[in-house]
Parts: C-alpha cells; sequence; structure tokens
C-alpha cells in the first residue's frame, strides 16, 4: 500500500512509541511520503536513529544506516566489484557487491548518513544525482533508478566543528533541514522513567536536572544528552543495591555517567568530574533521602536471583 494512504496510521503507531516528538514525526513522515530529503540537524541522543528506525519499521520502508567518516569512500556507498571474481571471470552485473546507496536505491529504502559532515566532499559529492534525478549510473554495472520512496537522511551535529567539512551548497539546496532540539523537562523525565524502569521519581527528576545543567554550563562545549540520563538512573539504582549510600552513589553515577559524555571548552581549567561535582553541589542542601523505591536488603547473597538483579557495571 502507497506510504501516502497509510499515512495517518503510521503516524499514530510512531506516536505511540516515541515520547514526545509529534512535530519531528510528522515532518519525517511527510518529507519521506513527498520524495524529499532531510537533513536531521542535532546534537547525539536526541533520539534521531530511535525515531528514524521507527518510521522505517513501522512504514515497511528497508533502512540502511551508514556513519560518516573521513575513510568513507564513493565505492563503500555505491559498492565495488568482487576483485577475486572478476579477476577469474571478467565484470559481470552479479559480480557487484552493493552498498548501502544502491540498496536503498533498489529497494526504495531509507538511507540514514550519521554525521553526515564528517565525510569527505567526493564522497557526499556521488549522492547529488541520485537525489536530483533518482538515478545513478554505476560503470560495468549500469544504471540503477531509485525506486519510491528512496530517501536519503543525513544528521549533523551542530556543536561538531573539529574534523568536519562544511556541507556544500549544492547538498543543502537539495536537502530539507529539520532540527532536534533537546526535549523539554517533562519529556526528559518521561524518557528515563520508561527506558529505566526506575520508580524512584526523585532520583529520575535529579538526574536530568544534573543533565540538563551541563547544557548551560560555561566550562562546557556540548553537554550531556538524555542517554547520561539514562546511564546515570541505571548506575545508580544497581548501586543502591549493594549499599544504601545514596549521596555517594549517586555521585559516582553521575561521574561514570557523564564525564566523558560531556565535551569541554578548550578554555576549561577545571576537569569533567570537577564540573560535575560542582553541579551536584547545588542540589545537595536537599538530601536524596526518603527513597520512594524499596529499601535495599541489607547483606547480598549470591543466589541466583541477585545475580540477575546485580548491574552491569
Ligand atoms: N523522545 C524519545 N522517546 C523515547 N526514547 C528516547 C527519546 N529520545 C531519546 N530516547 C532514548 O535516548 C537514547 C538516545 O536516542 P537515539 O535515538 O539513539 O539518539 P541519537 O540517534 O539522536 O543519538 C535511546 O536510548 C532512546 O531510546
Ligand atoms: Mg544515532
Amino acid at each position: 500500500m502507497a506510504l501516502s494512504i497509510r499515512f495517518n496510521e503510521i503516524y499514530r503507531e510512531t506516536s505511540d512509541a516515541v515520547i514526545g516528538r509529534q512535530i519531528e514525526v510528522r515532518s519525517i513522515l511527510t518529507a519521506v511520503g513527498a520524495g524529499k530529503h532531510i537533513l536531521l540537524e542535532g546534537p547525539p541522543g536526541t533520539s534521531k536513529s530511535t525515531l528514524l528506525r521507527l518510521i522505517a519499521k513501522t512504514a515497511g520502508i528497508p533502512f540502511y544506516i551508514i556513519e560518516g567518516n573521513i575513510d568513507l569512500t564513493p565505492a563503500k556507498l555505491v559498492g565495488h566489484f568482487n576483485p577475486a571474481k572478476v579477476m577469474a571471470d571478467n565484470y559481470r552485473p552479479e559480480y557487484f557487491e552493493k552498498g548501502p546507496l544502491t540498496k536503498a536505491m533498489e529497494k526504495g529504502g531509507i538511507l540514514y548518513i550519521e554525521e553526515f559532515n564528517r565525510m569527505p566532499a567526493d564522497v557526499s559529492n556521488v549522492l547529488i544525482s541520485p537525489m536530483e534525478e533518482g538515478e545513478i549510473t554505476i560503470p560495468r554495472y549500469g544504471s540503477v533508478s531509485a525506486v519510491p520512496p528512496f530517501t536519503v537522511i543525513a544528521s549533523q551535529n551542530p556543536f561538531d566543528d573539529v574534523g568536519t567539512v562544511r556541507v556544500s551548497r549544492a547538498f543543502m539546496d537539495r536537502i530539507c533541514l529539520i532540527k532536534m532540539d533537546y526535549q523539554s523537562e517533562d519529556e526528559e523525565i518521561e524518557i528515563v522513567s520508561a527506558r529505566t524502569h526506575s520508580k524512584d521519581s526523585k532520583i529520575i527528576d535529579l538526574a536530568v536536572k544534573l543533565v540538563r545543567e551541563t547544557r548551560h554550563h560555561p566550562d562546557i562545549k556540548q553537554g550531556a544528552s538524555i542517554r547520561a540520563g539514562i546511564d546515570l538512573v541505571d548506575l545508580y539504582e544497581g548501586m543502591q543495591k549493594l549499599t544504601d549510600e545514596p549521596e555517594q552513589n549517586f555521585l559516582t553515577s553521575a561521574r561514570m555517567a557523564l564525564s566523558n559524555k560531556i565535551w569541554l571548552n578548550e578554555m576549561a581549567a577545571r576537569s569533567a568530574d570537577e564540573i560535575i561535582e560542582e553541579i551536584w553541589e547545588r542540589y545537595h542542601g536537599e538530601p536524596i533521602v526518603p527513597f520512594t523505591s524499596p529499601k535495599p536488603k541489607k547483606e547480598i547473597s549470591d543466589t541466583d536471583e541477585n545475580q540477575k538483579k546485580k548491574p552491569a557495571l
């Protein structure tokens, strides 16, 4: 069934499975249905992959993902002839090993290129003709026509300015921009609740507050995403099962979850751990206890049950 006919159903199903993001789901679906290509601009952890995988799955569209980096070549994107078979038996179309671009074109799929602005310009230029004409000519293989709803979706981190290339005007002119900013505090709390199964609303609130603070700190170039909030709560819950030391466990979990995920300014005089501690201190006046989650057992016995519950630290 054509994508446009099932549009409402796909929209409903996708919206039910993600928290918030209704406008973004609508924007992506509309663009894919209208044959437009998309640039998703947002920092890591802003649900780009989650949304795209979900939309592709719900709509039954094949999904191909590739990471844009300096080592990406046109051959990795388009495909290449198997050298051994060509040596033995000359060039034959069946010896062509298709890359994700060719597969997505032939199957009417989504080609998702993460960190698009990290790949060399000659690779992004290969995309212009498929995006503009819906066609690509591969020497000795032939001409490939894109089957609808073939769509190129590229993502770019707005904070990333080291080792990136400026996306060409020619490419920008052929693509629609969808911005993926961090979500509201309420939605982030909902995401952490859904992804961690923690029942401790106080801890979830605190984790989300801490993560959000990192996004406005003068020493931090790129703050943490909600991934850090999910990690923090999971780690904290795990540690609490071992010892009931809420303050210490929260700070240790915060360091583990956050310090490698924040990106410091070049001029920052302090370490990530020190900054996390400083942010944490602001909330320190109010102790974490009492708990809303069940009290941990005093003694840990190594029964099967406990083994299962042990956190993957
Ligand atoms: N709106 C949301 N609804 C549900 N889960 C979300 C949402 N935003 C982020 N997440 C969760 O946060 C994590 C990071 O999301 P992801 O889609 O991988 O981000 P990105 O691809 O932008 O780096 C995933 O575990 C995802 O499930
Ligand atoms: Mg991703």
